[in-house]
């Protein structure tokens, strides 16, 4: 009777620990995919043949696209301003009419409010890019070119292009490189185009893969950590 009591006492304690334990990860995954600063995104397949992955981050919304070949996003305007870049592929994007071949890292295109705009991609591959929307005082349609410039966190040497709301640069993180911790006015969304990157903000600590992106708000402390053997790709948008 002894052993019995004894037995079901460690079934109920081992179930008891692994409820526990399940509790614990469960907070882990809620407070992992619930963060302000590492959002969670909304998978969205439009009937076009573009699926898109959306982040809220407060007043902007973040968006990577995967374009298959032949689709189209028929001309649209709302509200908000859009700016937008290829990673892979190429992309027509159609400005008011006015159209234009976009290449890879190159160039970016801007949408002012309520400017009609559209894509197509004409290519036999998908087409890979990410655009960004929010409500600007000023704005102008365009295509703008990155140049070379200096990171003024890092110091090193990148790609970057500067609108009248936003800041793009892409900066190569060599291996082993610290990013320094630092915050801003404006506020900073980032992401990688390969490797692991770490990024903390705040007291929140995450190791950054593709697909995924990190949101520091405006005076928000943030910095990062290239502990991988590889160089890493970033890309940063200050809005
Ligand atoms: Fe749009």
């Amino acid at each position: 009777m002894h052993i019995d009591v004894f037995a079901l006492f460690l079934i109920y304690q081992k179930d008891l620990n692994f409820a526990i334990f399940n509790l614990s990860n469960s907070f882990k995954y809620i407070t992992k995919i619930m963060s302000q600063f590492f959002p969670n995104y909304e998978l969205i397949h439009l009937s076009s043949g573009i699926k898109l992955k959306v982040f809220n981050c407060q007043d902007t919304i973040f968006q990577f696209a995967s374009v298959e070949p032949n689709a189209q996003l028929e001309p649209h305007q709302h509200k908000e301003s859009q700016l937008g870049m290829i990673f892979n592929g190429s992309l027509v994007i159609d400005l008011n009419g006015n159209r234009t071949l976009m290449q890879p890292l190159s160039h970016i295109y801007v949408a002012e409010s309520n400017i009609l705009h559209g894509a197509s991609n004409l290519e036999p591959k998908i087409t890979e890019g990410f655009d960004l929307k929010r409500i600007t005082d000023n704005s102008a349609t365009s295509i703008l070119k990155l140049l070379p410039d200096e990171d003024t966190i890092t110091n090193l040497p990148c790609q970057s292009v500067t609108g009248t709301w936003f800041k793009i640069s892409i900066i190569k993180i060599p291996s082993g490189c610290p990013i320094p911790s630092h915050q801003s006015e404006q506020a900073e969304i980032g992401f990688i185009l390969n490797g692991e990157l770490q990024i903390t903000i705040e007291n929140e600590e995450q190791y950054l893969n593709q697909g995924q992106i990190y949101y520091a708000p405006s005076q928000v402390l943030h910095q990062g950590n290239n502990l991988s053997n590889q160089e890493i790709y970033l890309i940063k948008i200050l809005i």
